[in-house]
């Protein structure tokens, strides 16, 4: 492995890396516009400029390969480096608009920071001599076009061609008039991923239709968290104020989503403020639809009924159905609920292929639109949804406790599902939504979204990952593993208190697939079952 001296200490680089990779590997920051990562090096912007010893001129770091024994001076310790860093602010901010206060991107904008950290001069030239470009034109429907901002760096048209496979956008015109545009003026971006272009534009001048002017980002708060949209588990932030979410934007995990997500998935921070959402408890008392309740009455009422049945029945007669769209905290509990208080009842998993939704695509996009399918098995979780139908059928299953899922129309069991339900003395629903399975139940329970509470999932690779809450429950809902523990409660089962870090610590220590894990230890990136 080559060895560079960067500023006065020496580094060990990986075979093949550019500069300005080996910088960011170790921690140092250099300036930089038009390189990313996961993108090929184009080497246009000059922001990256950096002395090395012996060469006649400045080299772009990003497209200068580390030799052994190089010598490198950044804009840390160069002054000719933050002269030439000057010099391109300068020219990049010839033709801006200035129009920061009312930009989009206005704190986190590369431009404004690196003003800010290397360049800090008065503008010469007034704003009424700027060259005019088209502003507001639409890409899409999802991403708009501002060229007055656009540093014309490429990253746009490299995503498209490279991760894409697309050749959707290119530059047009020469100098002051260059611009992006799409290739066939009456088409459209037309990819699954293209607000990945937003994310990656490191200006102002492409914005998401969704976010554009809703929130100023100093005002939000941050959160890693994970999209429950497929089984990928993309790793993302989550962007909220006041608690409302406002955005997705994907974070790195290498292992699972390198830089990005899909255009669907970022949507699906909606969920939490969809229509539907429940927010209280609901009990049915009499007649066929169950009215909002209080907590004290929804769990007092569930569990007097449920003890008369399995008095009169035996404890067979209560089961459980456990859900790929819950964490793996609030199935853990639900199995430790029954083993403790209803032993050989049954505890089912629907089948891995009940959100299946069309394949897989070339990138992220799993086909399976269930967060959490893994989960089932890591617990041993066997039992089928088809064997509790014909239980319910057959009149051994009386009562039955549910996470999340809409069975009753959801998947090919979901007719005779919801005619057998009509059977059960007693059906619980713990979920989010009022959806049909929840509206033929006698007791409803408000759960939060994953974005409201703390836990895992664990994507279609084995990895499980961990999500925070980015805001508190609304409302009443309660986070599904306090149900489950409130539940416990009032059946008088012991099962593992505190909140989804401390259960999962629990699981971990007893359940064989997850040994050596803990939630510590999973960190921000995960870590895989069996490992
Ligand atoms: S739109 Fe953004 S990403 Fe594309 S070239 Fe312009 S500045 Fe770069
Ligand atoms: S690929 Fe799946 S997990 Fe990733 S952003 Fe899309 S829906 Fe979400
Ligand atoms: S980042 Fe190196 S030239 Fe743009």
């Amino acid at each position: 492995m080559p060895k560079i001296t960067i500023d006065g200490t020496e580094f060990e680089a990986k075979d093949g890396a550019t500069v300005i990779q080996t910088c960011a590997d170790n921690g140092i920051d250099i300036g930089h516009y038009c390189w990313h990562p996961g993108l090929s090096p184009e080497g246009n912007c000059r922001m990256c400029l950096v002395e090395v010893e012996k060469a006649p001129k400045l080299m772009p770091s990003c497209m200068t390969t580390v030799g052994d024994g190089m010598v490198v001076k950044t804009q840390h310790t160069s002054e000719k480096v933050r002269e030439a860093q000057r010099d391109v602010m300068e020219f990049l901010l010839v033709d801006h608009p200035i129009d920061c206060p009312i930009c989009d991107q206005a704190g986190e904008c590369k431009l404004q920071d690196y003003y800010m950290q290397y360049d800090r001069q008065p503008s010469q030239v007034p704003l009424d001599s700027k060259v005019h470009k088209p502003k507001r034109q639409k890409f899409s429907e999802q991403v708009t076009y501002d060229a007055e901002r656009c540093i014309l760096c490429t990253r746009c048209v490299r995503f498209c061609r490279e991760i894409e496979g697309k050749e959707e956008l290119g530059m047009i015109n020469r100098g002051a008039v260059s611009l992006i545009s799409l290739y066939n003026d009456e088409a459209k971006l037309s990819g699954d991923y293209q607000v990945n272009i937003v994310d990656i534009c490191p200006v102002g001048a492409l914005t998401h239709s969704d976010f554009r002017f809703k929130k100023r980002v100093w005002f939000m708060d941050y959160t890693p968290s994970i999209c429950a949209g497929c089984s990928r588990g993309c790793n993302v932030t989550v962007g909220s104020h006041n608690a409302k979410v406002y955005r997705y934007k994907p974070r790195e995990n290498q292992d699972v989503n390198q830089w990005w997500m899909c255009d669907e998935g970022r949507l699906t921070y909606k969920q939490v403020h969809a229509e539907g959402r429940l927010l209280k408890p609901r009990l049915r008392s009499g007649g066929d639809n169950s009215e909002y309740t209080d907590w004290r009455r929804v769990l007092d009422r569930s569990a007097d009924v449920i003890k008369l049945l399995e008095k009169k029945e035996g404890p067979q007669a209560i089961a459980a159905i456990g859900s790929p769209l819950a964490s793996t905290e609030e199935n853990y509990l639900l199995k430790k609920l029954f083993a403790a208080r209803f032993p050989g009842a049954k505890v089912a998993f629907p089948a891995a292929d009940l959100y299946k939704e069309g394949g897989p695509d070339k990138l992220l996009k799993t086909g399976d639109k269930a967060p959490n399918a893994r989960a089932g098995a890591a617990l041993g979780l066997t039992d089928t949804i088809e064997s509790v139908i014909e239980g319910i059928e057959a009149g051994t299953i009386k009562a039955l406790y549910m996470l999340g899922d809409d069975l009753a129309a959801t998947g090919p069991l979901a007719e005779r599902f919801a005619k057998a339900a009509e059977k059960l003395s007693w059906l619980m629903v713990q979920s989010p939504y009022y959806h049909a399975t929840a509206q033929r139940a006698h007791a409803v329970l408000a759960a939060t979204h994953h974005l409201e509470s703390q836990g895992t999932f664990i994507n279609f690779e084995g990895r499980v990952q961990r999500f925070a809450p980015a805001i508190k429950p609304q409302v009443e809902a309660r986070t599904g593993v306090q149900i489950l523990q409130d539940m416990a409660a009032a059946l008088g089962a012991d099962i593992p208190g505190g909140e989804g870090a401390q259960v999962f610590d629990a699981l971990a220590a007893e359940e064989k697939q997850f040994s050596g894990l803990s939630w510590n230890a999973l960190g921000d990136q995960g870590a895989k079952l069996g490992q």
